[in-house]
């Protein structure tokens, strides 16, 4: 079994973490420019490896960042387990401002991004029922009780392309879909996880109630900004209890996503 490397990729708001001996270090991908250096360290013992999902100073729209590349570098820092955490709108009344959702499903409307590392020469086609890893999530819930962090545990993100955020029509739209939750950049950045069989799980931050709620007005980036701080303390806070609780050899994925490639590669070997 191998040893457990935990990997954090931070959204907005959240563009370093505290760790021992912490250094940042430039990682080369062949899929081009990631979005910045990854911080590599220790907490509590356990090997950690950050990345600024849009650099530090935020440099990257969700359209430009170079999902494949991010994915690509913390794989090759040897990380078995991926927490992404971000920042999102809630389209239901009980995920307030404030509150942790520890997503489950998604629905993926971008249109604009590289999706998979497997076009021409090796085709696969992995398994993404199930695109959270359980086993991760039952950890990372295990972190936000013991920090007394708000949280709900189910809910489906709806990903949209951004950068603007939606019209009326489609907030309404995406509620009357059951979706929880809306943000710009857990697609394809799952799907690559996934491919790359890492087992990934997100920390949904909420920020703003998108623009559906009737008495809290349209979402804007000056009220998001106001949550997000808090919202960056209680993430700090959890990432040093999950990694310090952290189980030092990887827990094998309940839903497979560690050996997601085992059956899914249609390319000949010799072709
Ligand atoms: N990120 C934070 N709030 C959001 C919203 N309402 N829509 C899309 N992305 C977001």
């Amino acid at each position: 079994m191998a040893k457990s490397v935990l990997g954090i990729i931070g959204g907005s708001g959240v563009y370093d973490i505290e760790m021992d001996n912490a250094r940042w270090e430039t990682i080369a991908s062949p899929w081009g420019e990631p979005s910045d250096q990854v911080r590599r360290g220790e907490i509590g013992g356990l090997p950690v490896v950050f990345l600024p999902r849009h650099g530090r100073g935020h440099r990257f729209s969700p359209t430009t960042i170079n999902y494949r590349a991010n994915i690509d570098i913390l794989k090759r820092t040897g990380v078995t387990d991926v927490v992404s955490l971000s920042a999102c709108g809630s389209f239901r009344e009980e995920f307030e401002p404030g509150r942790f959702v520890l997503i489950d499903q998604f629905i993926d409307r971008t249109f604009a991004r590289e999706k998979s590392f497997f076009g021409t020469g090796c085709v696969a086609h992995v398994s993404l029922a199930y695109p959270i890893s359980p086993t991760l999530q039952d950890l990372a819930e295990a972190a936000l009780k013991v920090e007394d962090i708000p949280y709900a545990r189910g809910g489906t993100y709806l990903v949209m392309e951004g950068p603007q955020f939606s019209t009326l029509a489609e907030s309404h739209l995406y509620r009357s879909w059951g979706c929880s939750v809306i943000g710009m950049t857990n697609m394809p950045e799952a799907k690559l996880a996934r491919e790359a069989e890492l087992s990934y799980c997100t920390v949904a931050m909420v920020t703003d109630y998108d623009s559906w709620h009737p008495h809290h007005g349209e979402v804007d980036i000056t009220s998001i900004i106001k949550v997000l701080k808090g919202n960056s303390e209680n993430a700090r806070k959890f990432v040093t209890r999950l990694a310090r609780d952290f189980p030092r050899e990887h827990p094998r994925c309940r839903v497979g996503s560690d050996t997601a490639l085992d059956f899914a590669i249609m390319t000949q070997p010799d072709q």
